[in-house]
């Protein structure tokens, strides 16, 4: 049976988010630079998307840049950020053809002025696109997500816009770069490293998590499509019993 079979469309994951790593590793293992694996990954980036929109995930989320990836040699940052212009200038085309709507999260002014520039205009041009809602994180770090999430509330209270009491769990949300998006379902991690780099930390506090040694450029449609019928595997208990779980699903 091929595996795109074996999905339960009653139990898609709403939102998906993709750590896509591996590409120095990949590039290197064929005698490459590292730049090389970072342009072989756009074929993984196009097929998960085509993947997620074939099973109606609605969000999927790509961590693209951290805010720790500003630590390496200027000579890749420069590379991935021209990657990164030259990509979503090709890609524009598949965006309006599959109905993909832009999105960006992360300290965005910190990316250079033409990255910006040609990034805000397709934020701007896809953003009636209803399908499926692609959020890139640039410059992302959670940390970094939380500080300035502080940084709002604190001025709200300060205005008496809202008071200390008010602070809940939606206040902070509202107030995450990630804001219009639903939490993640599940959260997949390419190249075999099962950490998390300070990605979506609060809204990956009940996503399933999905690690596989696939190298990113080598990811495609099937290995998405495994690691949702993994998570359909899984029993999303949020805290509750098992038993309480099953009762739940007799009555649907
Ligand atoms: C992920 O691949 C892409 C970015 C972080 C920009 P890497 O560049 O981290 O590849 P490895 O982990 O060194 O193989
Ligand atoms: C995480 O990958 C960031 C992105 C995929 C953009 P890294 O390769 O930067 O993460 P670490 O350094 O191995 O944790
Ligand atoms: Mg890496």
């Amino acid at each position: 049976m091929d595996i795109l079979s074996q999905i339960d469309r009653t139990k898609v994951p709403k939102h998906v988010a993709i750590i896509m790593d591996g590409n120095g590793r990949w590039a290197k293992k064929q005698g490459m630079a590292r730049i090389f694996g970072h342009k072989n990954g756009l074929k993984a980036v196009r097929e998960s998307l085509e993947a997620a929109g074939e099973i109606g995930t609605k969000a999927v989320t790509l961590y693209a840049f951290s805010t720790e990836n500003w630590n390496r040699p200027k000579l890749e940052v420069d590379a991935l950020m021209s990657l990164l212009v030259q990509s979503l200038k090709k890609e524009l085309p598949t965006f309006q053809k599959n109905d993909i709507k832009v999105n960006a999260i992360g300290r965005l002014s910190q990316l250079p002025e033409k990255a910006l520039k040609v990034l805000n205009d397709i934020i701007d041009v896809t953003k009636t696109n209803s399908s499926l809602t692609l959020t890139l994180s640039l410059s992302y770090g959670s940390r970094e997500e939380i500080v300035n999430a502080v940084k709002n509330i604190s001025k709200k209270v300060v205005n008496n816009e809202i008071s200390v009491e008010e602070i809940d769990e939606n206040i902070i949300n509202n107030h995450l770069y990630t804001f219009s998006l639903p939490d993640v379902d599940l959260l997949i991690r390419t190249s075999g490293e099962q950490r998390i780099s300070n990605f979506l930390l609060w809204q990956i506090a009940y996503a399933e998590l999905h690690f596989t040694n696939v190298l990113w450029p080598d990811f495609r449609r099937d290995d998405f499509y495994k690691a949702v019928v993994e998570y359909q595997n899984r029993e999303r208990r949020f805290g509750k019993t098992s038993e309480q779980i099953e009762n739940l699903n007799d009555k649907n």
